[in-house]
């Protein structure tokens, strides 16, 4: 069973490894050109075996159909320093050729009950293993560093209550996902301003160069 386990994750693992090379290669590409990256850093997991039995358990997933029907055994996260390079990280996403994509779901615009905030995209991805191709699915989340420390806390403090939060704790987390918000907003809004200066700074540079 153990070594089932094992060869039924083997091509999951390469897949995220695969892809964690790809995605920071985009980032270099950016640093290369001194561009700021949308893509500020890249992490990524197997879902544990544990994991795995417990939610198809609770979705009612067959075992044979875990494949088809679970998601996220290979989980990617991308963290953005701007809300704004989430879409560009999805635009970079939907053009790349090396696979296909499944499903996009925006918890951004609409935002879970939670509070969370994330974008979410799952693909097929094709890995090459000895025994010809073989694709499965890999769910990559986007999201900010604000977002991401809200998600991170929420989910630490939801393995402490088992998904139970007494009533206090799921009002200030409500309110910290606001405030994670307002967060993102001032930041953008910070950005805008500065690439707004260095826009005229190098009209004005440009403009006394000419002279
Ligand atoms: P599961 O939530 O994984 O059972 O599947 P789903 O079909 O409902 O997909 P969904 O897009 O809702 O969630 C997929 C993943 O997003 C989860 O495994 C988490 O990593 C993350 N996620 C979704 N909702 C929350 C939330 O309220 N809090 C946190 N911390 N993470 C969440
Ligand atoms: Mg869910």
């Amino acid at each position: 069973m153990i070594q089932h386990w094992d060869m039924f994750l083997a091509p999951y693992y390469q897949a995220i490894d695969e892809m964690k090379v790809k995605l920071k290669g985009m980032r270099g590409q950016f640093m290369m050109q001194s561009e700021h990256s949308p893509i500020e850093f890249v992490t990524g997991r197997v879902k544990p075996i544990a994991s795995i039995l417990d939610k198809a358990t609770r979705k009612g997933i067959s075992l044979e159909k875990l494949e088809d029907e679970m998601q996220d055994i290979a989980g990617v996260r991308m963290m953005c320093q701007f809300v704004d390079d989430i879409h560009k990280v999805v635009e970079l996403l939907r053009a790349r050729n090396d696979f296909e994509i499944v499903e996009e779901r925006d918890y951004i615009s609409a935002e879970k009950r939670s509070g969370y905030r994330s974008y979410h995209v799952v693909i097929r991805y094709p890995v090459q293993t000895i025994d010809g191709e073989k694709k499965i699915l890999v769910e990559l989340q986007i999201r900010t560093l604000a977002m991401n420390f809200w998600a991170t806390i929420e989910h630490s403090l939801n393995y402490k209550y088992s998904g139970q939060f007494p009533q206090d704790i799921k009002e200030r987390l409500v309110r910290a996902a606001e405030a994670a918000y307002l967060l993102d907003e001032e930041m953008s809004q910070i950005r805008g301003e500065i690439q707004e200066a260095q826009a005229i700074f190098s009209r004005k540079k440009e403009n006394k160069e000419k002279e």
